[in-house]
């Protein structure tokens, strides 16, 4: 025990006494990366363009999750879920949107909390990109 108090001792003083400024420094030249010129600058992304308003995606497989014609970006969190503000069977109609799939609601018509999470399984598809990558599903 004595000699891990010492031991400990020992630690607190080297520490301390590297803590104490060093004097003889030389000043530290630092240059400012504001002072760089961008020259460089990429042309922005295209705006990603969605099918007609109001109009879904064909679908390509039975039971396949329907792709989102439009943006995908409404908010989904622990308190609002943003998609079902259009999708839920009582506002769907009016806002003339597809009612989300039976699968989806409980036996009194609640949201199943399983299909909260909205963007897992529907991906929204836009015309946008050249293809990146080859495909040649379903073909
Ligand atoms: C402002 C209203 C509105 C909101 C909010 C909205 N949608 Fe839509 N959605 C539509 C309309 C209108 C369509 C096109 C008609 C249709 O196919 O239902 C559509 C289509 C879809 C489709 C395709 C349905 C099909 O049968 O092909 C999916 C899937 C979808 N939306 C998912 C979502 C998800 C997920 C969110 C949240 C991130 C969301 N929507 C938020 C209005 C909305
Ligand atoms: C676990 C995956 C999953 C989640 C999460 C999910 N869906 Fe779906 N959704 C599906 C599948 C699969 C289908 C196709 C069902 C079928 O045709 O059998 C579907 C169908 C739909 C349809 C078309 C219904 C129809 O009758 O054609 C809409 C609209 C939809 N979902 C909206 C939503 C919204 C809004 C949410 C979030 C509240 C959501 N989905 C969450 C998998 C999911």
């Amino acid at each position: 025990m004595k000699k891990v108090l010492t031991l400990v001792a020992l630690m607190a003083l080297s520490a301390c006494s590297g803590q104490q400024a060093d004097t003889s420094a030389e000043p530290v030249n630092i240059s400012s990366l504001g002072k760089s010129e961008i020259t460089d600058i990429r042309a922005a992304d295209a705006m990603p363009t969605y099918p007609s308003r109001g109009k879904a995606i064909e679908r390509d497989f039975v039971h396949q999750p329907p792709l989102i014609p439009h943006k995908a970006d409404y908010p989904i969190t622990l308190k609002k879920n943003g998609c079902m503000t259009c999708h839920a069977p009582a506002k769907a109609q009016r806002m003339k949107a597809t009612e989300i799939h039976d699968s989806h609601l409980l036996a009194d018509t609640k949201l199943n909390d399983h299909y909260y999470n909205c963007n897992q399984c529907h991906v929204p598809q836009a015309d946008n990109k050249t293809q990146l990558v080859d495909n040649s599903f379903n073909q």
